[in-house]
């Protein structure tokens, strides 16, 4: 069955809330440039970059290759090149291999199901030490993190200042319903796993499908506490919330 039979649902107020993000999004192109866009190649993302593409904002995106992504989703980053790398950098950034290979030399390929210790370890090197490295220079990036997405989420701002730079969460108030909306009528490329019971894909060591009734997130990390399951990436200590009045 398809993510798009199985989602798809535009809300009544979709149309409005469509006309904001695009405004936030041009916005934040003014405000907090240079900007880029942080890319799982999950179908938030995919939004967004189309989003981008077709209001012609300039940002790059950036996807952080571990080195333990799905086939698909690395099948879905040569889509992304050729579709929208035309008129903007796709960068991707990949682990310092010594490291990565230390580490599983070390405590193995399965360590991150060991301890959550270790399993922090592998995002540091993988996706933590990458990141610091793609938003370098940068003075705005925008995420696909959404308030539905898990509770740890729900407070999700849509413009958020953290010490260094501004963060963008153009999506944050969409619904999975919305997502699926969107990219069913603008007809936007999306990851094939997600028509395999995949919501919300990671790592594939770290991923894997859910059931009917199963939380987003629960095939994220399945084996810690809900509390436990970030990566880091959007662990802010005490980001400052910028009242949408202020840039919209
Ligand atoms: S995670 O922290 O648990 O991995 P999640 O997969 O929900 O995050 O994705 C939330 C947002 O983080 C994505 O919309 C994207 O902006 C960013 N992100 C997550 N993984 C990556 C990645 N591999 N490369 C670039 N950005 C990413
Ligand atoms: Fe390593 Fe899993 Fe973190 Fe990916 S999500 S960096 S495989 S621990």
């Amino acid at each position: 069955m398809s993510a798009i039979s199985l989602y798809a649902k535009a809300s009544p107020d979709f149309a409005s809330k469509l006309a904001h993000t695009q405004q936030l999004l041009r916005n934040a192109a003014q405000l907090y440039a240079p900007l880029t866009q942080a890319s799982s190649l999950g179908a938030e993302d995919m939004v967004i970059t189309h989003l981008l593409h077709t209001l012609g904002i300039e940002s790059e995106i950036f996807v952080l290759n571990t080195g333990k992504l799905h086939a698909e989703t690395l099948d879905l980053l040569e889509i992304v090149k050729k579709h929208y790398g035309q008129e903007r950098a796709v960068r991707v950034y990949e682990p310092d291999a010594t490291q990565a290979a230390h580490f599983e030399h070390r405590h193995g390929e399965q360590a991150m199901y060991d301890s959550i210790a270790l399993r922090k370890q592998c995002c540091d090197i993988r996706k933590m030490q990458p990141l610091e490295k793609a938003l370098a220079g940068k003075k705005g990036w925008i995420t696909g993190l959404r308030r539905e997405q898990s509770n740890t989420r729900a407070e999700v701002a849509e413009v958020e200042q953290q010490a260094l730079r501004t963060k963008v969460n153009p999506l944050a108030a969409w619904t999975w319903g919305e997502v699926w909306h969107y990219i069913a009528t603008q007809a936007v490329p999306y990851n094939a796993l997600h028509d395999q019971f995949y919501p919300s894909i990671g790592c594939a060591p770290c991923t894997r499908a859910i059931s009917l009734g199963e939380d987003f997130r629960s095939g994220r990390w399945w084996w810690e506490d809900e509390k436990a399951k970030e990566c880091g990436l959007h662990v802010d200590a005490a980001p400052k919330i910028i009242p949408i009045k202020e840039i919209a």
